[in-house]
């Protein structure tokens, strides 16, 4: 009995090893399409090491997108973070950040990405702790 559960045990580690794994990576992918992209020339990130100004800043963009959501000028169509970046990155136009209205730089679209680098992208900006965290 004893002998099964540390059995069990063992392959629970060994799995969440695995999955950790797997999404740390998809993260440093998701970083290097940032980069690949360009997005640090508007946006500062310290993950990525960028210091862009003409967006907003993209720490904590997973609790920002929460919020933007709620703004009751808000028209898009996402009801979670994950959504929110998804439609910010392929119809920046549908909502504009307060106070970035008038920005010489607006976003340009990039609906070019293939869909596993926009996933990936998507999965580095709402996880980018982790990334910086085991640097
Ligand atoms: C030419 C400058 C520029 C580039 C390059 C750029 N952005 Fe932006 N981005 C902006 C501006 C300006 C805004 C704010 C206005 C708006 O909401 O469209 C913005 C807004 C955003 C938002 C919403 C942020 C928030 O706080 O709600 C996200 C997410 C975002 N950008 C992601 C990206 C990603 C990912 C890339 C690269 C694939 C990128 N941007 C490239 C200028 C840029």
């Amino acid at each position: 009995m004893l002998n099964r559960l540390a059995n069990l045990l063992l392959i629970y580690c060994f799995l969440s090893t695995l999955i950790f794994a797997q999404e740390k990576e998809k993260a440093e992918q998701g970083l290097q399409v940032y980069k690949a992209s360009y997005c640090g020339l508007c946006h500062q990130d310290t993950a990525a090491g960028t210091k862009g100004i003409f967006g907003p800043p993209h720490d904590g963009i997973a609790v920002i997108a929460e919020a933007r959501i709620l703004d009751p000028y808000y028209r898009g169509k996402a009801k979670t973070a994950e959504d929110y970046i998804r439609e910010s990155i392929l119809e920046p136009e549908i909502y504009q950040v307060p106070g970035f209205e008038l920005s010489p730089h607006r976003m340009p679209n990039y609906k070019h990405l293939a869909e596993n680098e926009l996933d990936a992208l998507i999965f580095f900006l709402l996880h980018q702790q982790e990334v910086i965290n085991d640097q």
